[in-house]
């Protein structure tokens, strides 16, 4: 894997190799030592241009806990051209010939652009735009696979605006992908059109799409996406769509997935994201542990690696 630019595009052996590479690392992710020295001498530059709490903090520690030399670039990418502002900051990033970038970006297809642009890096895909969100939706499925012992076959709901939502297309790649049974709902205008194609099974009503699930993955309405009038109001959307401790009852006792930001009252209730069935903050714990696993396959197949510097991680 020389980069990882999205779930398109991976084969379920690439993806399960991850899955299964992830738990060697559990222990590690979450204490400061000791660390695994997989990356020494490499950087891991984090290309954040739009706000990202988890994800940033996350993949930082991954790199941390690898031994990798952090570096954080921070462009301005407020007023200009966004086009032109990007492709300068590829090409300013590009002379410092960095190893691995990784990057999360308002625009879809920016982490294809660095690709390009910067010859010597390996590109990780933190979040573009709408299109994908590889490793949430890796954490997401090894989470799933960690508490329901299998992925194929298991019956997954997703709710919200899936439209708007990089979480939900690259979730809708790899569960399928994997032989889960996905079916989605949420407002029809925030819908995506293609769904069939996807393999994912889209249902008008909340009561359907939740009897039955095993897993119930929650994604907030991406309001800095859309235009103001096709967004419903909170307490409607909440009203229709709102998952609730009565609609979690109609599932086979569901574990209960977000991947955060969690706007309690609208798309979840405090009770569901706090109960016994969520396991939100376990995917936070996740996320370190399947960033690593992410981290050293794209360091194992490296252009230094394959040139035998860098010795035995190659
Ligand atoms: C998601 C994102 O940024 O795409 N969050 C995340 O990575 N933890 C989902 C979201 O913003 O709703």
């Amino acid at each position: 894997m020389r980069h990882l630019l999205g779930i398109r595009g991976m084969s379920p052996e690439e993806a399960l190799g991850i899955l299964d590479e992830a738990p060697r690392y559990q222990d590690v992710a979450n204490q400061p030592v000791p660390r695994v020295p997989i990356l020494v001498g490499r950087t891991v530059t984090h290309l954040f241009m739009e706000p990202s709490t988890r994800t940033q903090a996350s993949f930082q520690l991954a790199a941390k806990r690898l031994s990798a030399e952090p570096l954080s670039f921070v462009p301005k990418s407020s007023s200009l051209n966004k086009g032109e502002t990007f492709l300068d900051t590829a090409r300013t990033l590009a002379s410092m010939a960095p190893d691995i970038v990784v990057v999360r970006s308002g625009e879809s297809g920016a982490p294809h652009v660095l690709a390009r642009e910067i010859p010597t890096a390996q590109v990780i895909n933190a979040g573009d735009g709408i299109s994908e969100h590889p490793t949430q939706a890796l954490l997401d499925a090894f989470t799933i696979r960690k508490h329901l012992g299998r992925i194929a076959g298991v019956r997954v709901t997703i709710i919200g605006d899936l439209l708007h939502s990089r979480v939900f297309r690259s979730n809708a790649h790899l569960l399928t992908m994997l032989g889960a049974e996905v079916r989605c709902c949420g407002p029809p205008t925030l819908l995506p059109p293609g769904l069939d194609r996807l393999g994912v099974r889209p249902l008008l009503h909340l009561e359907e799409a939740l009897e039955g699930a095993e897993a119930v993955m929650v994604l907030r309405i991406q309001h800095e996406r859309m235009h103001a009038s096709v967004i419903p109001s909170e307490r409607e959307y909440y009203r229709e769509f709102g998952l609730t401790m009565e609609r979690l009852a109609l599932t086979e006792g569901a574990i209960v997935l977000h991947p955060g930001p969690l706007n309690r009252g609208v798309e979840i209730s405090s009770e569901v994201a706090d109960g016994p069935q969520s396991v939100i903050l376990d995917q936070v714990r996740n996320g370190v542990a399947v960033r690593m696993a992410v981290l050293a396959e794209i360091a194992r197949s490296s252009p230094r690696s394959r040139s035998g510097r860098e010795g035995a991680d190659g």
